[in-house]
């Protein structure tokens, strides 16, 4: 009996939100392409906690293979030491911007390699891995057999290849070519493997696989890596390790005592978020054959939710390239909430974007200072000033102009919750910015400072300024912990952002009723939220054209990275 079957069977285990991303290689510094992936994560984990499910976030990072080894022993340190180095930085950066994630994996964690060692193991025991000798063409430099696919117009290996010798070498392989056929029809039928929808050709292209998967590197070669438990001569090699880790931490095949969470909650994973670069083969074909061959059925397999790049002028960041903007830089500068926010509202969710610092200079000073920041702080003020930073009395006055608005309200949130569900979080901000406008004129039309000025207008002024509070709920999904306080109204007194979900149904608009308890009564925080935007910054003006180039773009970073620490712009939020 399948584990999906099993679990509907006793139905008693409730299940969560399961949302992973890829795990990062330990080989370089995070970049902002890693940093769009966990924040893109934490976003939709967030919502879902929002919508009030339980949610399992598991980030981590990738810290076995040959770059770690091979710059470990340049650096003279064990690769352990070197990807501990790494390691921290991911780790920092994550805890800077706010990354919510409720699990950590991590490779070199025991627990991690026992599970994928007793996998090899049943694998092994079903006739699923074999050993078999490779004699080919194998490059020194670059450490691997060549095929013909790398050979150039000529026929022959290029000099990025070095010395091209003919090895022979014993390896262990998995049964790939066993689940082919299985997996055309699986991808084919299947509406929710992969996502976007427009990836899932890109799949069915690459299944028709004719070979097995090398799944091993002998030890004289890399010992860095899992040992296989039935050949202690040799080590997993890259995704018979990696892959394994949005089970192996999700408890799959683990101790009682480990720690770690209970597989049926888990699986199958509603949202595995990774980079398009890693969908064919490793995701699309490699995964769904391995967890095939490991017992589970069509049901249990995941959801692949793919993003697109972050290019720097059409380009991959890539350390080889020199073309990475690093992370902490920018939060530095703009203060974490800006950088989630163009990370996410720049690009569409599958889609590749440009990474443009101007363009996040401008989103900052207009969407969030201008019209959010403005909108928050004046509704803020006001309320402070106007009624003593408490509203009640939500039945006592309504108007078509506040009706107006709890209908644009409506429309934003159920515009709002449909992409957010769809993964889209770009055009789901775009529905928030559209009810920020419509709030910001509500106040120009009613004039609350007028209305302040007047006694007998206190009841509408209290609706009005009820209406302005109330619209900025929805902007949890996209906060972290510190502007997830911001919001009204049970949001403001947690402190921890896991603690949001449900937040947004605590006000009653007039008319409806209040559940007991929870009185139509908002507490405000104490600190204002974006503040006014203040000047642009002096290095933007001077700054050189738009980079066109390498060259150029590295200057446009020199630059970024002489702008004097702290907030250039009003980065404070609550
Ligand atoms: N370690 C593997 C993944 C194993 S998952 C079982 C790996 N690591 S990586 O560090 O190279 O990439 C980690 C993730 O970051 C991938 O999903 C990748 O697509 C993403 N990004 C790396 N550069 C990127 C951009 N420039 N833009 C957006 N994301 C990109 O692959």
């Amino acid at each position: 009996m399948t584990l999906l079957a099993k679990r509907k069977e006793r139905s008693i285990v409730p299940r969560m939100y399961y949302i992973t991303t890829a795990i990062d290689y330990t080989n370089g510094p995070p970049h902002i392409g890693h940093a769009y992936e966990k924040v893109l994560a934490d976003v939709l984990a967030r919502w879902h906690r929002m919508k009030g499910e339980e949610v399992y976030f598991l980030t981590g990072v990738d810290q076995h293979g040959q770059k770690v080894q091979q710059t470990a022993e340049k650096l003279g340190i064990t690769p352990q030491e070197h990807v501990d180095n790494i390691t921290a930085k991911f780790l920092a950066l994550w805890e800077r911007l706010g990354i919510s994630n409720d699990g950590w994996a991590s490779t070199t964690d025991p627990r991690h390699k026992a599970c994928v060692q007793k996998i090899l193991t049943n694998l092994k025991d079903r006739g699923q891995l074999y050993k078999k000798s490779y004699k080919g063409f194998y490059s020194v430099r670059q450490e691997q057999f060549l095929t013909d696919k790398e050979r150039d117009a000529e026929g022959s290996f290029g000099p990025e290849w070095g010395e091209v010798v003919e090895l022979e070498e014993e390896n262990w392989y998995f049964r790939l070519t066993d689940h082919v056929e299985w997996m055309k029809k699986f991808v084919e039928k299947s509406s929710g493997f992969v996502l976007p929808a427009f990836r899932k050709a890109e799949v069915l292209n690459a299944i028709d696989f004719d070979s097995d998967l090398c799944i091993s590197r002998p030890k004289s070669r890399l010992s860095w890596g899992i040992e296989l438990p039935f050949d202690p001569e040799f080590v997993t090699y890259v995704w018979f390790d990696a892959l394994i880790n949005y089970v192996s931490f999700a408890g799959y095949l683990a101790e009682p005592d480990s720690g770690l969470p209970e597989f049926s909650k888990l699986w199958p994973a509603d949202c595995e978020v990774i980079g398009k670069d890693i969908l064919v083969p490793a995701h699309g074909v490699y995964w769904p054959a391995m967890l095939h061959a490991m017992g589970f059925s069509d049901e249990e397999m995941p959801t692949l939710l793919v993003h697109g790049w972050w290019n720097i002028n059409g380009e991959k960041m890539s350390k080889s390239i020199g073309n990475v903007v690093d992370p902490n830089l920018l939060a530095e500068q703009f203060g974490p909430e800006p950088v989630r926010y163009y990370l996410v509202r720049d690009i569409t969710t599958g889609k590749d974007a440009n990474f443009d610092a101007d363009r996040l200079v401008m989103l900052y000073n207009t969407e969030l200072a201008n019209d959010l920041g403005n909108l928050c702080n004046r509704s803020i003020n006001m309320t402070r000033r106007y009624c003593d930073s408490v509203i009640s009395g939500a039945e006592e006055y309504d108007d078509e102009a506040s009706k107006a608005l709890r209908v644009t309200m409506d429309q934003a949130v159920t515009l709002f919750s449909k992409y957010m569900d769809d993964n889209m979080v770009s055009d789901a901000l775009a529905a928030l910015n559209a009810q920020v406008s419509a709030c910001n004129a509500y106040i120009e039309q009613q004039q609350p400072w007028q209305l302040a000025k007047d006694e007998a207008a206190a009841p509408r002024l209290r609706c009005v300024l009820r209406h302005l509070l109330e619209c900025f709920a929805p902007r949890r999904a996209t906060s972290s912990a510190a502007s997830c306080r911001t919001l009204p109204p049970a949001s403001w007194t947690s402190s921890t952002p896991r603690t949001c979900s449900g937040a947004a149904r605590r006000i009653r608009w007039p008319g409806e009723s209040s559940p007991p308890g929870t009185a139509s009564m908002i507490r405000l925080p104490s600190s204002p939220a974006f503040s006014r935007k203040r000047k642009r910054p002096n290095w933007l003006k001077k700054r050189p054209g738009r980079p066109k180039n390498k060259a150029d773009s590295r200057e446009c970073l020199r630059i970024l990275r002489q702008i004097p620490a702290g907030p250039v712009l009003p980065g404070r939020h609550l």
